[in-house]
């Protein structure tokens, strides 16, 4: 029996995404053409036996598993129970042809949300899906909404820089929606930074425009600027982020990197945290910032382009001086068509992928084109809980680990890197 995979969201509308595992291929395909013919499901994958399942899971990250009890490698129980150990963001609807106390027992024991009996009306599993699904997210959104900062939280990760190694990967999407949750959410007080150098497009994805930018802030070597002269410089967003914009990439090559260290300092003194827009370049300015930074979040696209940059990337990293507790890989859009798998990704990298975000077109354009960043306006957006728990971890200084040690990378991305350099120690 073969699995049938589906990679990313139906024409970017943000659905449930739903993993079917059943042995029986005519339930299973009565399964998926029920959900497929309703807009709010996707149906990600359907699949006969359990470990295949598990794999599944682990790699496309469904909402939602509904799993048969009675699969062959692997019981559906102890698919679940593997599911909810290591894919806790995966809710478990177990199904089951017998309701004899003891498979009742078992299934409640295995961590599944739900337990539905075979045959199952199509009303039924439609409102037990969505009833698990809301639950989770409702779940997810209290325990974030209730997490204070401790108070004697160490302020490692103060700076963090959102770069990636190619235009368009989400680095100014996910730096403006981490830097309004760190503020909105969580209260803190955050300062934006345009590193783009003109660039840029968070003046777009949050509505705002002015003619101050950091220029203002180097002045004509006279006057050190002070908290007060930031306060006029800086968009004071009605988020309660402040962002402090670029100039053109000319003018802004004026700035030394001493001065842009000077600034920086002072925004330290300012500031809860800052995050930076960077541009996908290594130029003197970006290195510069790079520096200054406490974090790199590398964003990177589950694609064969933006991996290669990547990679390449990671390599210069090692000569930059830039260790692996600097560098936390994060994928944008992981369930995107055709996407590379995590396994993969960090195969590659010899890295472990510290945080993906889902791919969400319809609302992330649309976020984008009216300047509403998403984690306010649709905070219970499944993109937007994702991206909020991100803001949270790192205002928690909780690391990604250490990175991941070598391991060989398999499949179509050999042959764009080669044996030889896999066999690099990790930086
Ligand atoms: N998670 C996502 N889901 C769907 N679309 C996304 C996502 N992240 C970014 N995008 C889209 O990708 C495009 C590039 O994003 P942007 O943040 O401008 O990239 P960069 O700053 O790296 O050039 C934008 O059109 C944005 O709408
Ligand atoms: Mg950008």
């Amino acid at each position: 029996m073969r699995a049938t995979v589906s990679n990313g969201t139906t024409l970017g509308k943000s659905t449930i995404r739903v993993l079917i595992a059943d042995g029986d291929e005519q339930q299973r395909t009565a399964l998926a053409t029920a959900l497929s013919a309703r807009p709010e499901f996707d149906v990600v994958a359907t699949v006969g036996h359990g470990e295949r399942a598990t794999l599944l899971v682990s790699q496309l990250r469904p909402d939602i598993a509904l799993v048969d009890m009675a699969m062959m490698r692997s019981d559906g129980s102890s698919a679940a129970e593997h599911i909810a150990f290591t894919t806790p963001g995966c809710q478990v609807i177990l199904l089951s042809s017998h309701n004899e106390p003891s498979v009742v027992r078992r299934a409640m024991q295995c961590g599944a949300r739900e337990f539905l009996i075979k045959p199952i009306e199509e009303k039924e599993l439609i409102g037990t899906i969505l009833r698990v699904y809301e639950g989770a997210v409702r779940q997810q959104s209290a325990v974030l909404a209730e997490m204070s900062p401790p108070p004697d939280r160490a302020r490692t990760d103060q700076v963090i820089a959102v770069w990636g190694p190619k235009g368009g990967v989400g680095r100014t999407f996910l730096a403006v929606n981490l830097a309004v949750a760190m503020a909105a959410v969580e209260h803190h007080r955050v300062l934006l930074m345009d590193g783009c150098l003109g660039f840029c497009t968070a003046d777009v994805a949050l509505n705002i425009s002015t003619g101050r930018n950091i220029l203002d802030l180097v002045g004509d070597g006279g006057k050190s600027p002070d908290s007060e002269l930031v306060s006029r410089v800086v968009v004071h967003h009605a988020s309660g982020l402040d962002v402090l914009l670029a100039p053109p990439v000319e003018a802004m090559l004026q700035i030394a990197p001493a001065q842009l260290q000077r600034i920086m300092s002072l925004m330290r003194s300012i500031y809860e945290y800052i995050v930076i827009d960077t541009r996908p370049l290594l130029d003197s300015t970006t290195v510069a910032l790079l520096d200054l930074s406490d974090v790199i979040l590398t964003v990177c696209n589950p694609d064969i382009a933006s991996l290669r940059n990547l990679r390449i990337f990671l390599d210069a990293a090692g000569y930059l001086g830039y260790g692996p507790d600097l560098i936390r890989l994060i994928v944008n859009r992981y369930d995107m068509r055709g996407a590379i798998p995590q396994e993969e990704i960090e195969g590659v990298c010899r890295r472990r992928v510290a945080f993906a975000i889902r791919n969400d077109t319809e609302a992330v354009s649309m976020s984008i084109n009216r300047g509403e960043p998403l984690v306010t306006s649709q905070p219970q957006r499944p993109i937007s809980v994702e991206l909020i728990k991100l803001a949270s971890i790192l205002t928690r200084a909780q690391g990604s680990g250490p990175a991941k040690a070598e391991s060989a990378a398999v499949g179509v991305l050999d042959r764009l890197f080669g044996r030889s350099k896999l066999n690099n120690k990790p930086h």
